[in-house]
């Protein structure tokens, strides 16, 4: 008799394998990002995020069309204005590139997709700040009346999920009452809530020319800080949110695994530009393997406790059947 246990018996072939694989990775576990200009018929690809674009309105509606096919149903929204101002004055209203983009989306798509949009003031300000800059501070309250007023604009042309990224404190509340007093109790809020400052968002800024003045160490969190987190995340709940989030990903997977065991609503987390395009740069020199680099890493996010993942390598993904 063996004085050992023998766990390769259930390794033995693929479809032994297959029947005992604790997690999965599946189109509907996926949100893509968009980056919405304004303007017609523009499409371009971002320098340092090969395979992603900027898209005008009348592209995007292409561009979700393309992605329904491959069964990614739900969409993030970033918009890029050409307008920048002190307050992002054009993140607001029913003329913001995003409402726009909403309004078309719904219009083509209604019910079969699922509209998020990113709410937050850094691409709309010309300080590059989640929020107001004054006296060289970011303020907190008088932010989060703006980004309120953002978030039911959003409603209003009609997101499904309004999503904010800035980090100041209420903002969650803020927008919940806000929405509920106007009648979009329907609207979910996805919180950004464990959301560090990180250098995993380079290319996305370079994407979204929304660079900061200085950083954003005092409203995005310290990676050193792991309770942190958590603690957002429960205060997130508490004020209304529908689904937490923790981004980066991937230098941040024991903080899903605290979020997930904390929490009861779902967890998603953002697998930032900074991964994606670490990846694509290896795999273009042929130095790792991309569909199974790919694969690995978001296997990773969903065990590490994530329900839903938002990321870049979506279409790839599924396209070219990486996820099997
Ligand atoms: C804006 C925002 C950022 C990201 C999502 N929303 C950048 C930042 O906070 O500087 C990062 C996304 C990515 O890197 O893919 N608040
Ligand atoms: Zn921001």
């Amino acid at each position: 008799m063996d004085m050992f246990e023998r766990p390769r018996r259930l390794r033995t072939t693929p479809v032994m394998r297959e029947m005992v694989a604790e997690t999965s990775v599946e189109a509907r576990h996926l949100i893509t990002p968009h980056f919405v200009v304004e303007g017609t018929g523009f499409k371009d690809e971002i320098a340092s995020m090969p395979g992603i674009g900027h898209v005008s309105v009348d592209e995007l509606v292409k561009e979700v069309a393309a992605d329904l096919e491959l069964g990614l149903k739900s969409h993030l929204l970033f918009g890029i204005p050409d307008k920048k101002d002190a307050h992002g004055t054009s993140a607001l209203g029913d003329d913001s590139v995003i409402a726009r983009a909403l309004r078309e989306l719904k219009k083509q798509f209604g019910q079969d997709i699922i509209t998020v949009t990113d709410v937050c003031l850094c691409a709309y300000t010309s300080h590059g700040h989640c929020g107001f800059l004054e006296n060289g501070k970011v303020v907190n309250d008088a932010s989060v009346e703006q980004l309120a007023e953002m978030a039911l604009a959003h409603a209003r042309n009609g997101a499904d999920i309004v999503s904010p990224s800035d980090m100041m404190d209420g903002r969650v509340g803020a927008m919940r009452e806000l929405m509920d007093e106007e009648g979009y109790t329907d609207t979910s809020i996805l919180a950004y809530s464990a959301k560090y400052a990180s250098a995993y968002y380079g290319p996305f800024r370079d994407a979204c020319d929304s660079a900061p003045q200085g950083d954003r160490k005092s409203y995005q969190m310290d990676p050193r800080n792991g309770r942190e987190g958590v603690l957002e995340a429960m205060l997130d709940v508490d004020e209304g949110a529908d689904m937490v989030m923790v981004k980066p990903a991937l230098a941040y997977l024991d903080i899903i695994r605290r979020v997930r065991d904390e929490v009861m609503v779902p967890v998603v987390c953002y697998n930032v530009s900074g991964e994606y395009s670490l990846v694509k740069a290896a795999a273009q020199n042929g130095w790792v393997n991309e569909a199974a680099i790919v694969r690995e890493n978001l296997l990773a996010m969903r065990r590490a406790g994530s329900d839903l993942i938002i990321t870049y390598h979506g279409r790839d993904a599924l396209a070219k059947g990486w996820l099997k």
